[in-house]
């Protein structure tokens, strides 16, 4: 089978195993694993943070920053497509008792203005707004890239507003490796960020919350309430080590693998290859005789296995598994689809 589902279907390389295999390991309740200990100070230092906390997924990773940032009763605005509201089913009002408030969905086309008319001051009638989301790449646009001057009108809005900057970071590697821009500029704009070991990069699990060192005190209390304070978890954090030392430049290949797949779909008018930036390809079939489950279950039928994500669009996703012969397999079965 070849699984464009999501990048989350990796499997650990043999070398990623050995890596994971030779760790280091204490009980990181404690504080006391070395290779989860070496992988905090790792990703802070790559984004230019005072500190950093392993946490098993990304979705921790996020309501953990949330949490340290909006107060229960405060508000959370991200856009409507986010992963933070979409598939976190409910947790930040659920464990943190935190409104959220979403902008319409725009992808990476975010208004700074749109956002500025939303913000509410602290008082006793509206909820008042505490902190902004943004996700880089964002999943359900499709893998884009919010730019750089976006992200900077963002900081300027929250720093004039006195709120917090969360980055999902689940995918800011694809954003680094497809605009060229360092992360620790990204990290410099962002008050705490969510960043993903475990998508695309290849890793089994793992996910790491970037901030200050105050703030990262904070979320391990969080962590722990959450039930995600870990033991042994060094044999987990080396292949997270073992992801961000070999597999974030290689993501140009998926990259390049994703374009390949949009050219070739895009004469069926299900994709405008000019957007696909990263390693995601959404196919907008509203305009073809094949709809969503029809495509899945034909391809699938010949191996290629495909997401759903509406009764009329699909998702592809290329990754650490998916090679080039796969990516030719994959159009063949694709067209096919498309031509009958
Ligand atoms: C943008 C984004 N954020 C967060 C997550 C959550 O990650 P996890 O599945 O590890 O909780 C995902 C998962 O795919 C994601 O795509």
């Amino acid at each position: 089978m070849i699984d464009l589902r999501s990048d989350t279907v990796t499997k650990p390389t043999a070398a990623m195993r050995e890596a994971m295999a030779a760790a280091e390991v204490g009980d990181d309740v404690y504080g006391e694993d070395p290779t989860v200990n070496a992988l905090e100070a790792e990703v802070a230092a790559l984004f230019g943070h005072e500190a950093a906390l392993f946490v098993p997924t990304g979705s921790m990773g996020n309501q953990t920053a949330i949490q340290t940032l909006v107060p229960p009763a405060h508000e959370l605005l991200c856009d409507a497509d986010a992963h933070v509201v979409t598939y976190e089913v409910g947790a930040a009002a659920a464990l943190g008792g935190i409104s959220t408030r979403t902008w319409p969905a725009v992808g990476a086309g975010i208004d700074p203005a749109q956002v500025a008319a939303m913000l509410r001051p602290e008082g006793y009638h509206a909820v008042p707004t505490r902190a902004i989301a943004v996700e880089q790449t964002h999943n359900r646009a499709g893998g884009a890239v919010i730019p750089l001057s976006t992200l900077q009108s963002l900081r300027t809005l929250a720093d004039s507003a006195g709120l917090s900057l969360h980055c999902d970071g689940a995918r800011i590697w694809h954003a680094h490796v497809a605009d060229g821009v360092p992360l620790s500029t990204y990290g410099a704009l962002f008050d705490t960020l969510s960043v993903c070991l475990s998508k695309g990069l290849g890793a089994p699990v793992g996910s790491v919350f970037v901030s200050t060192a105050a703030r990262v005190a904070a979320g391990r209390v969080v962590r722990k309430r959450l039930g995600g304070g870990m033991r042994q978890a060094g044999i987990l954090a080396a292949a997270g080590r073992y992801a961000l030392a070999h597999h974030v430049d290689r993501l140009a290949d998926d990259h390049a693998r994703a374009r390949r797949l949009a050219d070739a779909l895009a004469p069926f008018g299900v994709v405008d290859s000019a957007t696909v930036r990263t390693n995601i390809v959404l196919l907008d079939l509203s305009k073809s005789t094949v709809d969503g489950q029809a495509l899945a279950s034909r391809a699938r039928q010949d191996g290629v296995l495909v997401s759903v994500l509406g009764p009329h669009l699909c998702r592809l996703i290329t990754h650490l598994d998916v090679d080039d012969a796969a990516i030719d397999q994959a159009i063949e079965v694709l067209t096919a689809v498309f031509r009958a």
